[in-house]
């Protein structure tokens, strides 16, 4: 899967471990999700590119770079994705957010859109679509759909944990985007689930289960 990029950095890896374990608490999820988040947009936005400009130092006159370019609008997939946005926005402040309310229908597990807001010069940003759990992939595949429509080009999906399944899907769908995982697991399970995986991530995050 060529634009696949598994994040296995040490402290990644660490802390998804903590998140799958059934014992950690929502308090203690949301903080995890939040941390690697952060951890995942450093290498998300390492081709962002720079431009040189001119300050002065204490010192003297200098050429430094500042990055320029496109901008960032942030896309959460609801509900789960929220949980993505807030260790994001800690590394790039100026990013916009938009949000996409989809959820995945439990008998055919079709994803079902009922709410998109997206900023106004989404088109003109590069869209950070996130979502920590791509099972099926429908959901991830609808939202990128959705975005382009919208006519957003530059689409980067970043997501915790990954089924097979879902990221081949997304790649046929979508071959222009590239796709950023913390972890590739092994499978589905019958209901769609990703196994080992970690659950309903909606649900621990929420406590809503
Ligand atoms: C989960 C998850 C993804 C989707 C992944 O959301 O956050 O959006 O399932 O599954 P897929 O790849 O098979 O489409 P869910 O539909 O449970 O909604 P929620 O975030 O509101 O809990
Ligand atoms: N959605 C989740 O929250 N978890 C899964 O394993 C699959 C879909």
């Amino acid at each position: 899967m060529s634009n696949v990029h598994v994040m296995d950095h040490p402290l990644i890896q660490h802390k998804v471990s903590l998140m799958r374990d059934k014992e950690t608490g929502a308090k203690e999820f949301r903080e995890l999700l939040n941390e690697i988040s952060m951890l995942m947009a450093y290498e998300v936005t390492r081709d962002l590119p720079l431009k040189t400009v001119e300050i002065e130092t204490p010192i003297c006159r200098a050429q430094t770079k500042v990055i320029s370019g496109k901008k960032l609008a942030i896309v959460p997939i609801l509900r789960a994705g929220l949980g993505m946005v807030d260790g994001i926005m800690s590394l790039v402040p100026a990013a916009k957010v938009g949000h996409i309310g989809l959820y995945r229908d439990p008998n055919t597990l079709e994803p079902v859109e009922y709410y998109c807001k997206l900023p106004a010069d989404a088109e003109e940003r590069e869209i950070l679509l996130v979502d920590p759990m791509l099972a099926t992939g429908g959901s991830a595949s609808a939202a990128i759909r959705f975005i382009k429509k919208r006519g957003c080009k530059n689409i980067k999906l970043v997501c915790l944990i990954a089924a097979p399944e879902g990221a081949a899907r997304v790649q046929a769908d979508h071959p222009d985007v590239d796709i950023f995982v913390a972890a590739m697991d092994e499978k589905l399970n019958d209901h769609g689930y990703i196994i080992p995986g970690l659950g309903d991530a909606g649900d621990r995050l929420f406590g809503t289960k």
